[in-house]
């Protein structure tokens, strides 16, 4: 049995929804461990388009069972819309098929007033969140209020947390001169969905537990990427969980000892959503067509991601701080037909040249990519199914990425469709 971990490797939106979907169908278990519903994920299976947020990839295939993890943050009414949405389309979610751990925090209405208030607060330099209340449920969760799925089964708890979580938020709130959040309407919702949300509830870090146990293939699937991360991305403008491999022991309940491969979805170019540093960005004529060519818009919000050139250096850090065994390469066909190429290979910042990237709020804004130029082609790679297929110059700008990053390519995607995938190594045979 194997232990497969998909990251991302730069700001999210690389195209894992793909590769998880291709991964799922070799897993019996799949488990989200980390973020919320501000993750989207598209899946196209049997030509029908599942768009999924909170849900595992798991559930759109047969006999699969889904995990999320006590490292994701469930907003319960999102959940189910959601899977009142997928039901619509066919799936069918069941507590057997859909397991939510017992100990994973809530997002409640609260937490969206948060986001929006924390965002405003922040002015010019707000992070564009997704304002799905997020952060503010993973603040309250670090903080100890939180309120947990198993509290639901609890009410005296449940009431008296609610009490201390309204009494820290009414300061924001009175500040924000919004009205205070109504305790009985707060708790009449979380009384109209406890036993569904409760009925999906185990420990699951047994049930993981029990599935390593009975040599089960199972698959961590992360959200965002590894420059959003807490703590490795480009602070403050990151989501508030870590989305490296790290997490999908954490936030799963598995020893740091089961992950055997972790592969990295990294797209052939880079793009971000939401405001913060990016070195690599192109506001001209070519970053246009790389957002158009690549349907550069987001799942979640709609907005438009920013685009620019592979950023070696990012993702070198995203390797060797994630432990990437092999990257998934996506999306290269939207660089067919032009003429050249650039590569960051290093920053320079004031007289100083770096070959990472730092830590520093200012530095990290200022520094500026020293570019390696590559030939382009001119024929499409849309498609490709086999090495041969691809032109010359696009195995040499592989070749080139494999070199700078550290890290071989596991898999090439050159399509939205799943057959349209070159593989090299099929992460689950190890
Ligand atoms: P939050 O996760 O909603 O707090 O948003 C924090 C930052 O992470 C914002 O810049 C979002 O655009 C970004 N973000 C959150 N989720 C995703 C995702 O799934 N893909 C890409 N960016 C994301």
């Amino acid at each position: 049995m194997t232990h497969v971990a998909v990251i991302g490797s730069q700001w999210g939106d690389e195209g894992k929804g793909k590769v998880v979907d291709w991964l799922s169908e070799r897993a019996e278990v799949i488990v989200r461990f980390q973020g919320g519903h501000n993750a989207g994920h598209t899946l196209v299976v049997d030509g029908v388009t599942y768009k999924l947020s909170l849900l595992p990839s798991g559930v759109v295939r047969p006999n699969k069972l889904s995990i999320i993890g006590n490292g994701v943050v469930i907003d319960p009414h999102a959940l189910f819309n959601e899977i009142e949405r997928v039901s619509a389309q066919g799936l069918h979610i069941t507590p057997e098929n859909l397991m939510i751990a017992d100990n994973a925090a809530l997002i409640l209405p609260v937490h969206q007033h948060m986001d929006g208030i924390g965002e405003k607060l922040r002015g010019a330099s707000k992070i564009g969140t997704t304002n799905r209340g997020i952060g503010p449920a993973y603040e309250d969760k670090i903080g100890r209020r939180a309120i947990r799925v198993c509290d639901l089964g609890e009410p005296e708890v449940l009431a008296s947390k609610v009490d201390s979580l309204l009494a820290y938020h009414a300061v924001m709130m009175d500040y924000a001169e919004l009205p205070p959040i109504n305790k009985a309407e707060l708790l009449d919702g979380l009384r109209s969905i406890s036993a569904r949300l409760l009925s999906h509830a185990r420990p699951v870090w047994r049930v993981l537990r029990q599935a390593s146990m009975d040599r089960k293939h199972i698959l961590f699937e992360g959200a965002q990427g590894t420059m959003l991360d807490i703590d490795h991305g480009t602070y403050p403008f990151v989501t508030s969980s870590n989305t490296i491999a790290g997490c999908a022991a954490t936030g799963s309940g598995m020893g740091v000892g089961a992950l055997n491969y972790v592969l990295g979805i990294t797209k052939a170019y880079t793009t971000r959503v939401g405001s913060g540093p990016f070195p690599t960005e192109l506001t001209d004529d070519i970053g246009k067509r790389l957002g158009e060519r690549g349907h550069e818009f987001g799942t979640v919000t709609g907005r438009a991601r920013r685009c620019g050139w592979f950023d070696a250096v990012m993702v070198r850090q995203a390797v060797h701080i994630g432990g990437l065994n092999g990257i998934a390469l996506t999306k290269l066909d939207v660089l067919d037909g032009l003429d050249e190429l650039r590569i960051c290979v290093g920053y320079r910042l004031g007289d100083r040249t770096l070959d990472y990237f730092p830590a520093g709020q200012n530095a990290q804004a200022h520094v500026e990519p020293i570019y390696e130029t590559i030939e382009g082609w001119s024929d499409t790679t849309h498609g490709c199914r086999t090495w041969k297929d691809l032109p010359a110059a696009a195995i040499k700008y592989i070749r080139r990425i494999e070199e700078l990053i550290e890290c071989p390519v596991a898999m090439l995607s050159t399509s939205p469709k799943r057959e349209d995938t070159i593989l090299v190594r099929d992460p689950f045979l190890g």
